[in-house]
């Protein structure tokens, strides 16, 4: 069963992501902003949940939905699809080819099924329980596997709240687990993060204050890559701090962000 939610939801994730960057290509129309002025809504990112929203209730009419940019339902099948149609959404505003359609499928806390699709990287990371994490550009699959429990200096990415009164907090953050990094990055799209740390090209990626669309595909991903996604309490805010990377570098991380 979770091969088939899988082949649906990356069948739907490549129709949306081709549906994304038509509207990108046609020009932005930024429809409003959500929260603060960083916190933004496209068009396109409405009319790409829309599509996905549409087909999965089509292909499978009593399951729930969750996604980023419209109204959740609750479906009877026990199935959950958890959708961003365009994570990195300042990105793709911006022009820059760091997005992604993430969906995933859960049933209570139990990942089944995940997929980030960045259409203009030509990558698709996926992963159905129990089956491992797979990259798949055109066509082709390499399985994936998270990096090394030490790396000789970390390449870490993280993000920064929306909110501007959180960003004192997470540049502190960054602050302490820098002794173990190599470098930082901010990407911008959280499940790339993710997909990123399965591939082993991020050695770790943590951020506080993430939104369950942003992170389900891409924590199954993750796990299935051999990693781990820890879920540390809140800060002043009550945001909590997802840390995605090899399980121990992971508690290394948790520990230094903990000890703040
Ligand atoms: C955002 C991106 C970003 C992260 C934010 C998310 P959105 O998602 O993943 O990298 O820093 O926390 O909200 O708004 O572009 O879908």
């Amino acid at each position: 069963m979770t091969t088939q939610l899988l082949d649906l939801a990356r069948d739907i994730a490549h129709e949306a992501g081709e549906l994304a960057r038509r509207r990108r290509a046609e020009g932005v129309s930024i429809a409003g902003s959500k929260s603060t002025l960083a916190d933004i809504v496209t068009e396109a990112d409405r009319e790409v949940e829309a599509l996905i929203r549409e087909r999965l209730a089509v292909a499978r009419p009593d399951d729930g939905f969750l996604g980023e940019e419209s109204d959740a339902t609750a479906g009877t099948s026990g199935v959950t699809w958890i959708v961003d149609p365009i994570d990195g959404t300042v990105n793709y505003a911006s022009g820059m080819p760091s997005y992604a359609v993430s969906i995933a499928a859960v049933r209570g806390s139990e990942q089944l099924a995940g997929v980030v699709h960045a259409p203009m990287l030509g990558e698709t990371f996926v992963a159905a329980q129990g089956e491992g994490a797979y990259l798949e550009v055109d066509g082709a699959q390499t399985r994936l596997q998270v990096a090394a429990e030490h790396p000789a200096g970390a390449l870490i990415a993280t993000g920064f709240g929306y909110d501007p009164a959180t960003h004192a907090g997470d540049i502190a953050t960054v602050e302490r687990v820098m002794p173990i990094a190599r470098d930082v990055r901010r990407i911008g799209a959280a499940s790339i993060d993710l997909g990123y740390v399965a591939a082993g090209r991020l050695d770790a990626y943590f951020e506080r204050g993430l939104k369950p669309w942003d992170i389900a595909a891409g924590t199954l991903i993750v796990a299935e890559a051999g990693g781990a996604v820890l879920t540390l309490d809140g800060d002043a805010f009550g945001r909590k701090m997802t840390v995605a990377a090899h399980p121990v570098l992971a508690r290394k991380i948790a520990d230094l962000v903990e000890a703040e």
